[in-house]
C-alpha cells in the first residue's frame, strides 16, 4: 500500500510521449525568436552567436594555453597542436585541476579573475614556460553576447556563480587586466568560447559530421552550426556560424510551467537565480540531488519513508548530491550502494525504503534525461528542416558529469532523441578533454585566419 501511494508521487515524473513532442516544439519555438532580430530580446532561448565559423582557412600549429571555467573543475591546459600527414589535427594536453574558492566564486569580479590569473601563473611556472607570450583559449561556460570570437559581454551569471561587477563587461577585458595587474605573465587571449562549442570542435576534430555540442553537467545547454541567413544578429548570409542555444533558460517565459512540480519550485525559489534557467533546473547536476532529497522529504512527510523520520542531514539543503544519485541508480539489486548513501546521510532505511528511494532517483533522472532529449531533438529536427535534407545524419559531441557519471541516463535520453528525431541518423560521442582541446584548436584556427588577413 505504502508503495502503492510512493508509487502514485512518482507518476507525476512521468512524461508522455505527446508531453516531450510538446516540450521539443516549444524549444523549436523559442530557438526561432531567439533567432530573429525582431523577437530576440524576448526570446527566453537566446541563440547566442559564438563567430566560430563553417569555413576552415587551416590552422596554426604549436603550443596553446586554455583555460577551463565553469565546470566542476576550473582547469588550466597546456595544449599542443600540431599536424599528421593527412594534415589533420595531432593534439596532446598537460592539465592542472584548481578549486575555486567560494569567496572568489561570489566576492568580485576583480577578486575572480585575480584567482585565475593566479592559477595561470603557478601553471606556467610549474611547466618552466612563464617566459612564453602563448596564444590562448578561453572556455568561458556562461551566456556571452559575443562582438568578435575574442571578445563579448557576460549577460548573467548561471551555476550558482556570482561575481559581482563581471555581468555587463566584456570578459575577455577582464581577464587581460588580471593578467596585467599581475605583470609576471603575457598572454594573447585569442578566442573565448562555450564549453557546449569547445566540446562540439574537439569532436569535429575526429568526425566532420560533428554539429552539434551538448553538455549535461552542472548545467546543461547545447550549440550547433547554423545557417548564417538565419543568424539575424550577425551580418552575412554565407557559410554557418555556431550559435551557442543556452536553452538553460527555456521556460523563464513560462514555456514549462505545466511541467514543472512543487519539488522544482522549491529548488528554484531556493537558488541563487530564482526565476532563472528553469529548464536547466529541471536537468542539470547542480539540482538533480537537491529535486531528490525533496521527493524523499514529501514521501517522509506523508508517513511512507523511513517510518516518518528524517535525519538532520537529510533535512538539510544541499545535503544530496547528484554523484549519490549516480551512485544509488548503480546498485546491482543488493541494496547495498542505496544503504551506503543513506546511512551516510544518517539515516537507516529499511528494504523497502531503500527500493523506494531508487524509484525516486530513477523517477528523478529519467525526467531529466527525457527532457533533455526533447531539447536535442527540436535542435537536430531544426538542423534537418534547415537543410531540407530527407535522411540528415549527424554526430553530436557531448560533454558533462551526469552524462558521463550516471549510469543509465545515456541509454535513456539517446533512446527518446532517436525516437523524437525520425529520418535523422545520429551519432553520439563522448569528448575527452574537450574543453582544452576545443579552445585550443579554435585558438589555432583564428590565428591563422588572422595572419591570412594581415597578409
Ligand atoms: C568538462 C569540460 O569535461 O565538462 C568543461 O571540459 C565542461 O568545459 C564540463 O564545462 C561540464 O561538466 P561538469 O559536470 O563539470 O559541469
Ligand atoms: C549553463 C551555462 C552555459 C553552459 C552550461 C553547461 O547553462 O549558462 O553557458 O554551457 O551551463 O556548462
Amino acid at each position: 500500500e505504502t508503495d502503492e501511494r510512493a508509487k502514485q508521487i512518482l507518476s507525476e515524473f512521468r512524461l508522455k510521449n505527446e508531453e516531450l513532442k510538446e516540450v521539443m516544439k516549444r524549444m523549436q519555438r523559442e530557438m526561432d525568436r531567439g533567432l530573429r532580430l525582431e523577437t530576440h530580446e524576448e526570446a527566453s532561448v537566446k541563440m547566442l552567436p559564438t563567430y566560430v565559423c563553417s569555413t576552415p582557412e587551416g590552422s596554426e600549429v604549436g603550443d596553446f594555453l586554455a583555460l577551463d571555467l565553469g565546470g566542476t573543475n576550473f582547469r588550466v591546459m597546456l595544449v599542443k597542436v600540431g599536424e599528421d600527414e593527412e594534415r589533420s589535427w595531432k593534439v596532446e594536453t598537460k592539465n592542472q585541476m584548481y578549486s575555486i574558492p567560494e569567496d572568489a566564486m561570489t566576492g568580485t569580479a576583480q577578486m575572480l579573475f585575480d584567482y585565475i590569473a593566479e592559477c595561470m601563473s603557478n601553471f606556467l611556472d610549474k611547466h618552466h614556460i612563464k617566459h612564453k607570450k602563448l596564444p590562448l583559449g578561453f572556455t568561458f561556460s556562461f551566456p556571452v553576447r559575443h562582438e568578435d570570437i575574442d571578445k563579448g559581454i557576460l549577460l548573467n551569471w548561471t551555476k550558482g556563480f556570482k561575481a559581482s561587477g563581471a555581468e555587463g563587461n566584456n570578459v575577455v577585458g577582464l581577464l587581460r587586466d588580471a593578467i596585467k595587474r599581475r605583470g609576471d605573465f603575457e598572454m594573447d587571449v585569442v578566442a573565448m568560447v562555450n564549453d557546449t562549442v569547445a566540446t562540439m570542435i574537439s569532436c569535429y576534430y575526429e568526425d566532420r559530421s560533428c554539429e552539434v555540442g551538448m553538455i549535461v553537467g552542472t548545467g546543461c545547454n547545447a550549440c550547433y552550426m547554423e545557417e548564417m541567413r538565419t543568424v539575424e544578429l550577425v551580418e552575412g548570409e554565407q557559410g554557418r556560424m555556431c550559435v551557442n542555444t543556452e536553452w538553460g533558460a527555456f521556460g523563464n517565459n513560462g514555456e514549462l510551467e505545466e511541467f514543472r512540480l512543487e519539488y522544482d519550485r522549491v529548488v528554484d525559489e531556493t537558488s541563487i537565480n530564482p526565476g532563472q534557467q528553469l529548464y536547466e533546473k529541471l536537468i542539470s547536476g547542480k539540482y538533480m540531488g537537491e529535486l531528490v532529497r525533496l521527493v524523499l522529504m514529501k514521501l517522509v512527510n506523508e508517513d511512507l519513508l523511513f517510518n516518518g523520520e528524517a535525519s538532520e542531514l537529510l533535512k538539510t539543503g544541499g545535503s544530496l548530491e547528484t554523484r549519490y544519485v549516480s551512485q544509488m541508480e548503480s546498485d546491482t539489486g543488493d541494496r547495498k550502494q542505496i544503504y551506503n548513501v543513506l546511512s551516510s546521510l544518517g539515516v537507516l532505511p529499511s528494504e523497502l525504503d531503500c527500493d523506494i528511494v531508487r524509484l525516486v532517483c530513477e523517477s528523478v533522472s529519467t525526467r531529466s534525461a527525457h527532457m533533455c532529449a526533447a531539447g536535442l531533438a527540436g535542435v537536430i529536427n531544426l538542423i534537418r528542416e534547415r537543410r531540407s535534407e530527407e535522411a540528415l545524419k549527424i554526430t553530436v559531441g557531448i560533454d558533462g558529469s551526469v552524462y558521463k557519471l550516471h549510469p543509465c541516463f545515456r541509454d535513456r535520453f539517446h533512446k527518446i532523441v532517436r525516437d523524437l528525431t525520425p529520418h535523422c541518423e545520429i551519432t553520439f560521442i563522448q569528448s575527452e578533454e574537450g574543453s582544452g582541446r576545443g579552445a585550443a584548436l579554435i585558438s589555432a584556427v583564428t590565428l591563422c585566419a588572422l595572419g591570412q588577413r594581415r597578409s
